[in-house]
C-alpha cells in the first residue's frame, strides 16, 4: 500500500483490517445525517480507498508487501444508519445562488458515484433509518446487511424535493416501477418489504449477527479475482448505458471475454483451476 496517510476526517472514520476498509459516519447525535463536511469526509475516503484497492490496481499486493484493498464495509454509528441529507444544509444551498446550490448538489453526486463505481465490493451494514441520500448510500452498495429493525424511505417527497441525485442508483437497484412508486409514496419500506424489493440482500437478528453475516460475505468475496470484481462493475454498466445495436452488445461482450481470459488474473484463475491449486488471490487458512 502506499505509505502515505488516509485524510483526516473528524465525522467519518476509517480502519483497515488486511484487505478490508472499515468506513463508518461518526455523526451520531444527528443520525450521521449528512452536511457539508461529513459528505466532503466520505468522498475523500472513498477516493482514497478506491486509489488502494486491489482490482484498479492488478496486483495483490505493494511493493511493501501490504495488501491492496477489497472489500468495503460502510456502517454508520448509533441508533440509525444516516437520516439523510442534512436538512439544513439543503434549506440553505436552496436560498443560496444558482451556483452555490449546484455546487452543492455535485458534491452529493461525487459522494454518490464514488461509492457506486467504487472498485471494491461494497458492503453497508445497516440499522434503523436509511432515509434519503441514506438509501441513496446503501443502494450504491453492492451487498447490504440489516437488522430487522430498518425502515428505508426516498423521502424527498415529503420535503417537497425529489430524490434525484441518488435517483440513478435507486433505479438500479430496485428498477423502473418500484423506484417510480417509492418517489411518490416516499413512505418508510420496512425489513421484509426491503428483502423484497431488493432494497437489502441479508436480514440478520442481531448487531453480533450482523457482523458475522458481513465476514461470509467477505470470505466469500475474497475467493474471487479482484480485477473480476472491480470488472464485473464495468461489464454491467455497459449494459445499463447500452444504446446501440444488439450485435454490437453481442461483440462488446466478446471483447469483454478475450480481455478477460488473456488478463494476468484470468491467466491465474484458470491456471490454478486446471492445477488444481488455489488461485493466488485465495487467502490461505491462517491469514
Ligand atoms: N438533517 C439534519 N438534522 C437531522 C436530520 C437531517 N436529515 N435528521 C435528523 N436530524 C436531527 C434533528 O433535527 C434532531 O436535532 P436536534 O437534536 O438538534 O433537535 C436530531 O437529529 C434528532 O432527530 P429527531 O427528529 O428529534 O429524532 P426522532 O427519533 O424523533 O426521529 C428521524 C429520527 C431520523 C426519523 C427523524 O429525525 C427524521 O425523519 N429526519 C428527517 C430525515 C429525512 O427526511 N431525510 C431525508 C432528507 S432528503
Amino acid at each position: 500500500m502506499k505509505m502515505d496517510n488516509p485524510p483526516t476526517t473528524s465525522m467519518v472514520s476509517l480502519t483497515i483490517d488486511g484487505s478490508q476498509a472499515n468506513i463508518t459516519l461518526t455523526r451520531p447525535d444527528k443520525f450521521n445525517a449528512m452536511n457539508v463536511e461529513l459528505i466532503q469526509e466520505l468522498i475523500a475516503l472513498l477516493q482514497w480507498t478506491a486509489e488502494r484497492s486491489a482490482g484498479a490496481m492488478d496486483a495483490l499486493h505493494d511493493e511493501n508487501n501490504q495488501p491492496y484493498l477489497r472489500t468495503v464495509v460502510l456502517r454508520g454509528e448509533g441508533k440509525h444508519f444516516c437520516a439523510g441529507a442534512d436538512i439544513n444544509m439543503m434549506r440553505d444551498a436552496g436560498a443560496n445562488t444558482p451556483e452555490e446550490n449546484r455546487a452543492d448538489s455535485e458534491r452529493l453526486d461525487r459522494l454518490f458515484n464514488g461509492l457506486w463505481s467504487h472498485p471494491c465490493f461494497t458492503i453497508a451494514a445497516v440499522q434503523g433509518v436509511a432515509l434519503g441520500g441514506g438509501a441513496g448510500l446503501i443502494s450504491c452498495c453492492d451487498y447490504v446487511v440489516a437488522t430487522p429493525n430498518i425502515r428505508i424511505a426516498l423521502s424527498e417527497g415529503k420535503l417537497g424535493i425529489l430524490p434525484a441525485v441518488i435517483g440513478p442508483y435507486v433505479y438500479r437497484r430496485l428498477g423502473s416501477a418500484t423506484f417510480r412508486r417509492l418517489a411518490m409514496q416516499a413512505g418508510r419500506v420496512g425489513a421484509e418489504e426491503a428483502l423484497r424489493i431488493g432494497f437489502i440482500e441479508e436480514l440478520v437478528d442481531t448487531k453480533e449477527g450482523m457482523e458475522t453475516a458481513i465476514e461470509a460475505i467477505v470470505n466469500e468475496v475474497m475467493t474471487t479475482g479482484p480485477s473480476a470484481v472491480t470488472l464485473a462493475k464495468e461489464l454491467t454498466l455497459g449494459f445499463d448505458r447500452w444504446t446501440q445495436s444488439d450485435e454490437a452488445l453481442r461483440n462488446w461482450t466478446l471483447d469483454f471475454t478475450s480481455r478477460m481470459r488473456g488478463s494476468k488474473e484470468g491467466q491465474e484463475g484458470l491456471s490454478s483451476f486446471l492445477e488444481k491449486r488455489p488461485p493466488e488471490w485465495k487467502p490461505s487458512k491462517e491469514e
